[in-house]
């Protein structure tokens, strides 16, 4: 770990000079475009070789921010050491004209041992992160930084991904072909229905395994926009919108399972509803598993909460619940494309999850953190006094006032 630290001290020039740049957002139609048209592995190196480094320093930087005490948490640093590793094999291309020699070849060998040694960065982040909250525990400050940094820290890695999948799939040997018409990972006829369809059965495979049934899935289509019996489709990255349905679907199996299980009548069934509009393409899955208290719903986004017992890394089983990462890590894709993911529950009843992702794939573009002051401000200073009125622990003795009267 000492070298790491003398790595980064020394390449700390390169790292400011690289996150002084902002990301370069692109839409799902730019990627489209690009990848259909006029796919150019020079014109993709060129841009990558630049905005792959933007985008690993501005989030090192922000990495740097953290409590040291978290910092310090050596599944912390492991991930430290990945990104500055990945961040030096990124320059090698820093000067190297695309004509030169094995220039593209290498670099797209170098995306995919990069894409690798970043497969673990969710659960290795987790970890640390767990770690200190056992040893330290939370403040409501450190609480509410961490959630901030992870959402961007995660947004970051998506992003990150998608330009390296872009790259690998169009000018890579590893031709897909199970989907010919996708362009890298997005399909520009996405039937969203069957991608609902799809996700639904696996969370089912998983949910079997805990329990002895799975509630049945009904799916609704409602295609406002255009000729309502066409099915739905969007140009969008299909392996995104499957996270976000597999998340809901696990989390609407377990609560209907654990509220409902024995009951004579069976298990309510899950309803799904895809709808297109003018602006917006959402998909509603709708449980009866007993819903949420308002006051806990917003908690449910965060990344150490779960009413699930944490499940042992080495099981065999794929976990149905417990590491907390389902919810936010899903709002993040929702929200990568400017889309949404929401919670509507009404307690003692259900719960409704909406998707929203935008009908436009000339509107959805990369929603990307960026490096700056106003970032920076986060992490500094302490928690602010609370601007609205606590309810008094006790009422207040009115014979008191009166008495003085
Ligand atoms: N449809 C739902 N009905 C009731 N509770 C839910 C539902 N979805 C999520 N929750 C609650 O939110 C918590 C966090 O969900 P999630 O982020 O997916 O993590 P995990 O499933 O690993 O616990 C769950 O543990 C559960 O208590
Ligand atoms: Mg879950």
């Amino acid at each position: 770990m000492r070298l790491y630290a003398f790595l980064l001290q020394n390449h700390l020039p390169k790292i400011e000079y690289y996150s002084r740049f902002s990301p370069s957002p692109l839409s799902i139609k730019q990627f489209l475009e690009f990848g259909r048209d006029n796919a150019c592995e020079k014109t993709s190196y060129m841009f990558l070789r630049k905005e792959l480094p933007v985008r690993l320093a501005n989030t090192m930087r922000e990495v740097n921010l953290l409590p040291d005490r978290l910092l310090s948490q050596p599944s912390v640093k492991l991930v430290q050491k990945w990104y500055l590793q990945s961040f030096l094999e990124l320059l090698e291309f820093e000067n190297r004209k695309p004509e030169d020699g094995h220039a593209l070849n290498d670099f797209l060998e170098t995306l995919i041992e990069i894409r690798n040694r970043h497969n673990d960065v969710v659960p290795t982040m987790a970890q640390g992160v767990i770690e200190y909250k056992e040893k330290f525990g939370f403040d409501p400050f450190v609480s509410s930084n961490i959630q901030y940094f992870l959402d961007r820290f995660y947004t970051n890695r998506i992003s990150f991904r998608m330009l390296i999948n872009q790259h690998t799939l169009l000018f890579g040997n590893d031709i897909n072909p199970a989907h010919p018409k996708h362009i890298g990972s997005i399909d520009p006829s996405c039937n969203v229905a069957e991608v609902v369809t799809d996700a639904y059965e696996t969370a089912k495979m998983v949910c079997e395994q805990y329990y002895q049934a799975a509630p049945e899935l009904k799916i609704e289509e409602f295609n406002a926009a255009k000729a309502p019996q066409k099915p739905i489709q969007a140009v969008y990255v299909p392996s995104h919108l499957f996270h976000m349905l597999f998340e809901l679907f696990k989390n609407a199996m377990r609560a209907t399972n654990d509220l409902h299980e024995g009951s004579k009548e069976g298990l309510p069934l899950i309803k799904a509803k895809v709808t297109l509009g003018i602006e917006d393409l959402s998909v509603k899955i709708s449980d009866r598993g007993g819903g949420v208290a308002l006051r806990k719903i917003d908690r449910l986004f965060n990344y150490t909460y779960s009413t699930a017992p944490t499940p042992s890394l080495d099981s065999k089983r794929v976990p149905l619940a417990g590491f907390g990462h389902g919810l936010p890590i899903s709002r993040l894709y929702a929200r990568y494309f400017q889309g949404d993911l929401k919670l509507y529950s009404m307690e003692g009843v259900g719960t409704d999850a909406v998707i929203y992702l935008k009908a436009l794939s000339s509107e959805s573009f990369e929603r990307l953190p960026v490096f700056n002051k106003s970032a920076w401000r986060h992490y500094q200073g302490g928690p602010g006094a609370d601007d609205w009125s606590n309810p008094s622990k006790e009422p207040r003795d009115t014979s008191k006032y009166k008495a003085k009267r």
